[in-house]
């Protein structure tokens, strides 16, 4: 175990920053760029590896290009997983090459506890465990499971802020993340075998202030998603851009629902999970009694109709982002958002003043 969570990634610099593996979003541009701001990028698999190898091909371009090398065999980007869905062993065959070996694999939303473990061996032994196992947690029980069960790396500690899916009910990181780590700290000091892993915290985190917040709670490092719906190199729609910039005050402008994955069709999730976006149309269609088919076909409409489907008081297309979201008010490269977070964190925690910076 490596003596500090940036000692694990040489290439990143204190307070580590990442980026969430968001699905379709977080490709090997976003990827990429993060890692070369000194943070880690992750790429978002999700359920479907059918573009893996190819965003893993284009991320070694990109980091060629950039020399960034690990010096150790590993990529300096990771790979996030939906493991209720993604194939283990047609994952492990493409991670397991050589060239594809990425500094870390995350894993989310097992369909049961057991697939942790699966996963982790399974990664663990194909890179001659060269990646880390980054496994993202919704609550101290899943956070004690996943420790016992697959001896993480890194948990991360999803408070109920954060955007995309998470636990349909949960607690903030405020909370979520001292607690967590004082009940599986317990557990790693009674146990001979099972080393205490670092923690990350997501979920709400969009700025510096938050950063250096989620460092006060005892996190090492820390992970964003809605922010960097704001980086020229996710991949996102300009409609569904221009409403995160828009939208503020996520508290009562988001919603965590299973609205959106019934309107979509994305309902294979396992039980007890929700996805957090604005609250648009389509949630206020459904709360008001409007049949499924009916609600359906005009979102079907919606979509038909591209970027309008985001725009005004009549929106309903699906826009997946966390309450943080009022904080994220320009579009910038990956690589100043990175920068930017980590040093505002960096000057808050050595005692300058905690105003936006
Ligand atoms: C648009 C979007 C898509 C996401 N997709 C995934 C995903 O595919 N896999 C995953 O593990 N987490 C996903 N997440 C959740 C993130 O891992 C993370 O917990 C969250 O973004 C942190 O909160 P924040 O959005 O407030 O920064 C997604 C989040 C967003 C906003």
């Amino acid at each position: 175990m490596a003596s500090s969570l940036t000692a694990a990634y040489p290439w990143t610099t204190s307070p580590l920053v990442s980026c969430a593996p968001m699905r379709l979003i977080a490709n090997a541009s976003l990827a990429t760029a993060v890692s070369i701001a000194g943070g880690l990028g992750f790429i978002g698999a999700g359920s479907d590896i059918n573009t893996l190898s190819s965003e893993l091909s284009k991320s070694r371009d990109i980091l060629n290009k950039a020399k960034l090398s690990t010096n150790t065999g590993v990529l300096p980007i990771g790979v996030g997983f939906l493991i209720w869905g993604a194939p283990l062993a047609d994952t492990l065959a493409i991670l397991s090459k050589p060239e594809n070996i990425p500094a870390a694999v995350w894993l989310f939303a097992p369909r049961h506890p057991n697939q942790l473990k699966d996963w982790a061996d399974g990664v663990r032994k194909a890179s001659s465990n060269k990646t880390k196992i980054w496994i993202q947690v919704t609550s101290v029980r899943e956070a004690l499971e996943a420790t016992k069960l697959a001896s993480p790396d890194v948990l991360v500690v999803q408070g109920t802020d954060a955007g995309g899916h998470g636990a349909a009910q949960g607690a903030g990181i405020i909370s979520l993340v001292p607690e967590t780590i004082d009940a599986v700290t317990e557990f790693c000091d009674s146990s001979s075998s099972t080393p205490l892993p670092f923690f990350v915290a997501a979920g709400g985190i969009s700025e510096g202030r938050g950063a250096a917040a989620s460092i006060c709670l005892g996190a090492q490092g820390v992970c964003l998603g809605t922010r960097y719906l704001a980086a020229n190199e996710a991949t996102i729609a300009s409609g569904y851009r221009d409403a995160v910039l828009r939208a503020s005050d996520g508290g009562s402008t988001t919603i965590r629902s299973s609205v959106y994955d019934q309107l979509r069709g994305t309902t294979e999730w396992p039980a007890g999970y929700g996805g957090r976006g604005v609250l648009n149309a389509s949630y206020r269609d459904h709360e008001a009694g409007v049949s499924f088919e009916d609600n359906k076909k005009l979102y079907d409409d919606a979509v038909a109709s591209g970027d309008k489907g985001w725009e005004g008081e009549k929106a309903r297309l699906t826009t997946y982002a966390g309450t943080g979201i009022g904080l994220v008010k320009s579009i910038m490269s990956a690589e100043a958002i990175t920068r930017e977070v980590r040093q505002d964190a960096s000057k808050i925690l050595s005692g300058a003043p905690a105003s936006r910076l």
